[in-house]
């Protein structure tokens, strides 16, 4: 992936730092023992110590202080802490200087892939795009589909108003003209409580013509969706806000090219917008300093399934799951030793069993090395009671009803997989069809229009990687209890002396 090899933007800094004493030194004269002295001999600061701890984000450097709506949602409230503040004077500093801080922040997209934001943002801003007459969008996805999230909705019916604040900063970063946020449809109470702070917004001239008294025009808009998972999936979005069914595009051309009606446009997740002004007022260097380096800053994490109190919280990133479930769920259910396995980024994150989850640490880079991913952050917790082949098999019948159809290996391959998936559940399957199943996963990734192939194959993926001891145990029982293992197709076992089956030549 592209963002994996990018250098960081600490590393583009402390690069440039250490290249101007050099040139410097072409104008200074030096002793002689000093010019003896090699440049690798320069006596450089020496690098602060790495920080192995994370977690435990403190109350002052939360970025939701209003996350369990303890404030009203109104603007004025919002005022009180924090929102609003200065916002003229960053609208002011120009697209250059917000996008460096976001850089320099190493924010990553929180709409699942983890792609460097700032990056992101600066393809608006390509070559002679002033000379373009076109619109502009920032497509803001407020469709919040992954099964187990439910973040964005938090920050949408409690702290509105950072959204709406953060459309205009990051809409002022890539010069739009407008923003559109796409809620799902189902988030009735969510979308009214955003309408509501948008006309507040408009009323006191922070949005809107010379929003925030900067010269800048700005028009926020709410898009309702009508239900589809794959809707969340960028170009999906565009289609369905332009009227479309929500169908993935073909990319390229990438939305920053060819977008919303035809014209520049980027879409981020609402997570990702709304931390925006606080990384502006407090410095991309405050946001970089949580979390180990390229997975920097503070993240919403939710909590659901089997602890004691599922919550949505902000922690600092890279916090071990052990701390954060202990520490903000009150544990999982009947102690940690009961936990089974947990789905660490939203239901298309390959599961992991307890043995990795015992020192897991929570960021994109770490998970992706236990072989799964952050995700949106949604951590599903499964304790020992769980049926894990069935849990993985309801995620399955999930993907086959979300898929758009376009792509064969996803319009039949998670037909497929939902229907294995349902025999194993029984143990109705023969040990080769678990491998028959894990080569037809392999044979869809990478080969669909969207992501929806990926996240169907990888939780089953993960189900065989971590749990193939349960699928055989499973079909061995169902052997024992049925006269013989379940034949191929999932046939009972005695179909072909009941005349069911018809070899070929028969
Ligand atoms: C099937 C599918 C569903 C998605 N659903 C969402 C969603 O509900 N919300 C979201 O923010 N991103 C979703 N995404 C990711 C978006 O395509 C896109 O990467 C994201 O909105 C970019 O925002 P970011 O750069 O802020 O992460 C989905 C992707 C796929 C493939
Ligand atoms: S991968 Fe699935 S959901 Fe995505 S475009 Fe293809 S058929 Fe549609």
């Amino acid at each position: 992936m592209l963002s994996r090899h990018a250098p960081s933007p600490k590393a583009v800094s402390s690069l440039s730092t250490r290249v101007l004493p050099c040139a410097a030194t072409s104008r200074v004269s030096f002793s002689p023992a000093q010019q003896s002295r090699g440049l690798a001999t320069v006596q450089d600061p020496p690098p602060p110590p790495k920080r192995t701890q994370f977690g435990g984000l403190k109350d002052q450097d939360r970025i939701f202080q209003n996350l369990y709506g303890h404030h009203g949602a109104d603007l004025k409230s919002a005022k009180k802490y924090g929102d609003w503040h200065k916002t003229k004077e960053i609208l002011l500093k120009g697209h250059d200087w917000i996008i460096s801080e976001i850089k320099a922040s190493g924010l990553r997209g929180r709409g699942g892939a983890g792609f460097p934001s700032g990056m992101k943002w600066s393809f608006m801003n390509f070559k002679d795009w002033d000379k373009d007459t076109k619109p502009r969008y920032l497509v803001v996805n407020a469709d919040e589909g992954e099964p187990g999230t439910c973040k964005d909705r938090e920050i949408m019916r409690k702290d509105p108003h950072k959204l709406i604040e953060g459309c205009l900063v990051a809409g002022r970063a890539m010069n739009c003209t407008a923003a559109y946020i796409y809620i799902r449809g189902e988030f009735y109470h969510e979308a009214t409580v955003l309408q509501r702070a948008i006309q507040e917004a408009y009323k006191d001239g922070l949005i809107g013509k010379n929003a925030c008294d900067s010269g800048y025009d700005f028009d926020v808009y709410i898009h309702r969706g009508m239900g589809a998972y794959v809707c969340g999936e960028e170009t999906s979005l565009i289609e369905s806000l332009e009227g479309k069914p929500g169908k993935p595009r073909l990319k390229p051309p990438f939305p920053a090219a060819v977008g919303l009606f035809g014209c520049p446009s980027t879409v981020a997740n609402v997570e990702t917008i709304a931390v925006a002004p606080t990384i502006c007022r407090r410095g991309g260097s405050w946001f970089a300093g949580f979390g180990r380096e390229r997975n920097a800053g503070t993240k919403l994490f939710c909590i659901s399934g089997h602890v004691n109190n599922p919550c949505t919280v902000e922690e600092e990133m890279s916090i071990p799951l052990r701390e954060l479930i202990d520490k903000h769920c009150g544990g999982v259910r009947g102690g940690w030793d009961n936990l089974k396995a947990i789905i660490p980024g939203g239901s298309s994150t390959p599961i992991l069993p307890k043995s990795v989850c015992d020192e897991q640490l929570m960021d994109f880079d770490a998970l992706k090395d236990s072989q799964s991913g952050l995700g949106t952050a949604a951590v599903i917790v499964m304790d020992k009671s769980t049926d894990v082949v069935r849990a993985i098999s309801r995620l399955s019948h999930f993907y086959r009803h979300e898929s758009c159809g376009q792509c064969t290996p996803c319009r039949e391959g998670s037909k497929w997989t939902e229907q294995i998936m349902k025999r194993f559940e029984k143990g109705q399957g023969r040990e080769r069809e678990i491998d028959m199943l894990q080569e037809l996963t392999k044979q869809v990734e990478g080969h669909t229009i969207c992501a929806l192939g990926e996240a169907f194959a990888w939780p089953i993926q993960g189900l065989i990687r971590h749990f193939r001891p349960e699928l055989e145990a499973r079909m061995k029982d169902f052997a024992e209890k049925n006269g013989g293992p379940a034949l191929a197709g999932g046939w009972p076992n005695d179909s072909l002396s009941q005349g069911k089956l018809i070899a070929p030549g028969q």
